[in-house]
């Protein structure tokens, strides 16, 4: 299969990158999406180490500054063909106070959202070419709200709130993408993936100490997981055949008793309506005309 990872630097990205460059029996390819060229090559002798039969490339992207993203995707597009799955994960996590990127929007929606939904729509054309079931899969979490008359958040800020309502886009993305796809020719699979367990990530060496203690606490009682078994229960949804991932789009999933069991979803990411204001928000967003032509495309 090849993997195509947004912030597989840290993290749950990093974890199913480990898991995937050791899956029994395959050789897979991994391209891992980062900001840092350094941490970037570090995160490739890693992988190196668990196992050196995975194809392992990295290409440059800040996902806050979009003229990144548009270059990163050109990259994308001249070295590869085709794509099996990309994994929407990359995000910022704690942050003590609203940061405007420079594109002029709050970096939590740029970075966890916007920038992602692009790579993702410019990049439909590889996952089409899949031969093993396109699938993009979507690290997200349950509940969470669009603050419509605010949506980057100039009059009220909170990092957590900002996070939320990133979950909430990415879950009316996948939802969209699902509805587009579902009777075309061409099949791609949109599956969201919330991790019944906080995750012990690079988050713990960002937050203040009085969380981190509390974190430390918690972890005692086992309600950490590490990021390897993390990957280890993602893995799957990277590595089933087409039919299998087919089966599981448009669903929002966690891991429950030992398998994968879908979450109902709330009414707002549900309503149709709402789905393709943002949509619509998301395409100006970009400033960039394919984006607009290849969801109109989708949607006829
Ligand atoms: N941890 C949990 O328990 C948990 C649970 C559910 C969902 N999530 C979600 O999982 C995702 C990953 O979180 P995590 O906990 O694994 O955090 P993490 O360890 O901090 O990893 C975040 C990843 O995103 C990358 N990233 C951040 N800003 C970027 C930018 N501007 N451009 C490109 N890459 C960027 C980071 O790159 P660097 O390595 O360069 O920093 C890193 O690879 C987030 O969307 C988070 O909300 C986490």
């Amino acid at each position: 299969m090849k993997v195509l990872i947004t912030g597989g630097t840290n993290g749950m990205g990093k974890g199913a990158a480990k898991a995937l460059a050791k899956y029994t029996g395959e050789k897979n390819e991994i391209i891992i999406l980062c900001r840092s060229e350094k941490l970037g090559l570090k995160t490739l002798d890693e992988l190196k180490m668990n196992d050196n039969s995975a194809a392992l490339s990295i290409v440059i992207c800040d996902l806050s500054v979009m003229s990144s993203v548009k270059s990163a995707v050109l990259e994308i597009r001249k070295k590869h063909d085709y794509l099996d799955s990309i994994f929407i994960n990359a995000g910022l996590g704690y942050a003590a106070q609203r940061i405007e990127t420079v594109d002029g929007m709050d970096s939590h929606f740029q970075v966890n959202y916007l920038s992602q939904f692009y790579l993702m729509v410019q990049l439909l054309e590889l996952l089409e070419n899949s031969t093993r079931g396109g699938r993009v899969i979507f690290n997200a979490t349950p509940g969470g709200k669009m603050h419509w008359d605010d949506v980057q958040m100039v009059k009220a800020w909170g990092y957590e709130k900002a996070i939320q309502q990133a979950m909430a886009a990415k879950r009316m993305l996948l939802l969209n993408m699902h509805e587009f796809y579902r009777n075309k020719e061409k099949k791609i699979a949109f599956v969201g993936f919330s991790i019944h367990k906080i995750v012990w990530s690079n988050q713990l060496n960002i937050i203040p100490t009085h969380m981190r203690i509390s974190a430390t606490v918690m972890r005692a009682f086992g309600m950490f997981i590490s990021i390897e078994k993390c990957g280890e229960i993602m893995a799957p949804l990277f590595m089933e055949d087409g039919a299998g991932i087919s089966k599981k789009s448009g669903s929002l999933l966690t891991w429950k008793k030992n398998r994968f069991e879908k979450i109902e979803e709330d009414e707002e990411i549900l309503n149709e309506m709402k789905r393709n204001e943002l949509l619509d928000y998301c395409i100006q967003r970009c400033h960039d005309d394919s984006t607009g032509e290849i969801v109109g495309k989708l949607a006829q």
